[in-house]
């Protein structure tokens, strides 16, 4: 089969859905590959690198829909894209299929499959073709650099000669991907980083990336179906102004994300916290698509309050970073396609019985199959959403406690009577000297699991020192045997002093990974 990609006709629009490296990868899954001449051009891959990575460059679009059996994009098909469609076709990129109803009868008039890339549920296995993922990553970082064009100051504070800089304050509300990408490039500019989000869950991502997490004390969980949030309560919303409020008149950056799948951004940064805000201050508002989180939000523009606040209402920052954006998307697309073609012979599979696949595919076999059911893996971080196990009163806890305490003494002591019955067997026969060496043997088999096994997680790096000491005496006192006469004895010897020294190399490389990972390069 052959895949291919046009050049994108959304005005504006620099990405590109397939790069020279993407159709390498493509081309070892079975698939020849096609692109429109200049398609890579605003993200700096030209026609000449396609040409060198085996892909047919074509002149023009019309071309390129007429040879290629699945198309890849990625600003969904425009009218003037919607003639070259063809029975049998199949199409990917981002489609909106909720907001775009007519394109859906559309793909099933043209009885073309479209799957959506978009929709591709957010669980684990589906991570790699999570191109919305991507594109919200590039988006928060984008968010930072652009406040930072846009702000007057440095992010990191500094002492010089002419004088002491304080470093900027950022809030960033809303850590989804977006929020946790901003988050993480502020704090590596040096500013002092501030988030809040509905779900408290993500604290832990937050404090993690070196920034402080705004408490709300109030008892609701935001948290919502897959991954995503749920609309939060009036009262919630009136206690997150008054957070807001506070934080307004000291925060010099306010980065908002906050979204709810399917729903118009809500107003978190009204007007009144613009009016609170220093001259000089940004705003930049990544829901601006969604009708954006801040009252003075002007889609695709950059405006300025009376106040002097700049609030930046780009909807295209992912595209502003064509190169970048086009590598991932192409490399979403790659597993997108990898997952459609198992034989990896260039024929594409829509296996409707796969999660993923079954909720990207938006019109399969010339019939609208969107919406999709829910997945039935669950989604990334709601782990614990699952259901919780049964709460016990104190009384019920203790005698559980107490019932499981007697049954591992009795299982000990069924053990040891094993254990002494083996041993009266092997004393019949075995010469004294011989049993002495064996009982001290079994009591230091079981002293040494008794002590390893009540060593908490957290000490195992400790306790791997102790058995490289351990491993150390051992090889002593293997050395001292292996010049023995008796051949079994040496052979003992021997294994002793390999298997030891394994431990103890084992042990050291374990140790300098774990430091390696508190070190700053
Ligand atoms: P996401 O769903 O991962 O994150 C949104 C976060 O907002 C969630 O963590 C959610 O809990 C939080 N949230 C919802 N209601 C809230 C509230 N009332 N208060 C505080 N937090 C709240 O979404 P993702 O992928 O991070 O995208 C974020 C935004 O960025 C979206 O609006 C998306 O459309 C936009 N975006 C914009 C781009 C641009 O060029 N302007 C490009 C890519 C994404």
């Amino acid at each position: 089969m052959m895949i291919g990609s046009p050049k994108e006709v959304a005005e504006g629009e620099k990405r590109v859905a397939m790069t020279p490296d993407s159709a390498l990868q493509l081309q070892k899954l079975g698939f020849d590959c096609v692109i429109e001449s200049g398609a890579g051009a605003d993200a700096g891959f030209t026609d000449a690198a396609y040409e060198k990575a085996n892909v047919t460059v074509v002149k023009t679009a019309a071309a390129l829909w007429k040879a290629a059996d699945v198309v890849a994009k990625v600003r969904g098909v425009d009218a003037k894209e919607k003639k070259h469609l063809r029975a049998g076709q199949t199409v990917i990129s981002f489609f909106w299929p909720a907001q775009n109803p007519d394109l859906m009868e559309t793909f099933k008039a043209a009885n073309t499959n479209a799957i959506a890339m978009d929709m591709v549920p957010r669980i684990s296995r589906a991570q790699k073709m999570d191109a919305l993922s991507s594109m919200a990553n590039i988006a928060g970082y984008r968010a930072v650099i652009e406040s930072g064009n846009q702000f007057g100051r440095f992010f990191t504070g500094q002492i010089t000669a002419a004088g002491k800089v304080p470093p900027a304050k950022v809030l960033v509300i809303g850590a989804g991907v977006a929020g946790l990408a901003a988050i993480g490039t502020a704090t590596s500019l040096g500013a002092i980083v501030r988030a809040f989000d509905v779900r408290p869950e993500v604290a832990e991502q937050i404090e993690s990336m070196g920034a402080e997490f705004l408490m709300l004390e109030f008892d609701e969980d935001g948290g919502g179906e897959g991954g995503y949030a749920k609309p939060a309560s009036p009262e919630f919303i009136e206690k997150e102004m008054a957070l807001f409020r506070e934080q307004a008149p000291q925060i010099d950056i306010v980065i908002t994300t906050a979204l709810i799948p399917g729903r118009p951004a809500p107003k978190l940064w009204p007007a009144e916290m613009v009016s609170l805000m220093k001259p000089g201050s940004v705003v930049v508002d990544l829901a601006a698509e969604q009708g954006g989180n801040c009252d003075l939000t002007v889609r695709d523009e950059v405006i300025k309050t009376d106040n002097g606040v700049t609030v930046v209402g780009y909807t295209d920052f992912p595209s502003r970073m064509a190169a970048q954006s086009s590598t991932l998307y192409a490399t979403n697309i790659r597993h997108m396609m990898d997952d459609l073609t198992p034989e990896k012979d260039g024929q594409i599979n829509i296996n409707m019985d796969d999660d993923v696949i079954r909720g990207a595919t938006v019109v399969h076999k010339g019939a609208v199959t969107f919406p999709p059911p829910a997945p039935k893996v669950q989604a990334i971080g709601k782990a614990d959403s699952a259901p919780k196990p049964v709460e016990l009163t104190a009384e019920e806890k203790k005698a559980q406690e107490l019932a499981a305490q007697r049954k591992a003494g009795r299982q000990q002591v069924g053990l040891l009577i094993i254990g002494g019955l083996f041993m009266l067997l092997i004393g019949n026969y075995a010469p004294a000297s011989f049993m002495q060496h064996l009982i001290v043997f079994a009591l230091a088999c079981f002293v040494g699991f008794q002590v390893i096994w009540n060593v908490s997680h957290a000490l195992h790096t400790p306790l791997m020192a102790v058995t490289n000491a351990i491993s150390g005496i051992i090889i002593l006192g293997a050395l001292l045997q292996i010049g023995s006469s008796n051949q079994i004895v040496m052979i003992l010897a021997s294994i002793s002093v390999l298997i030891a020294t394994i431990n103890i190399v084992g042990g050291f490389m374990v140790t300098r990974r774990m430091l390696a990972m508190f070190q700053k390069s």
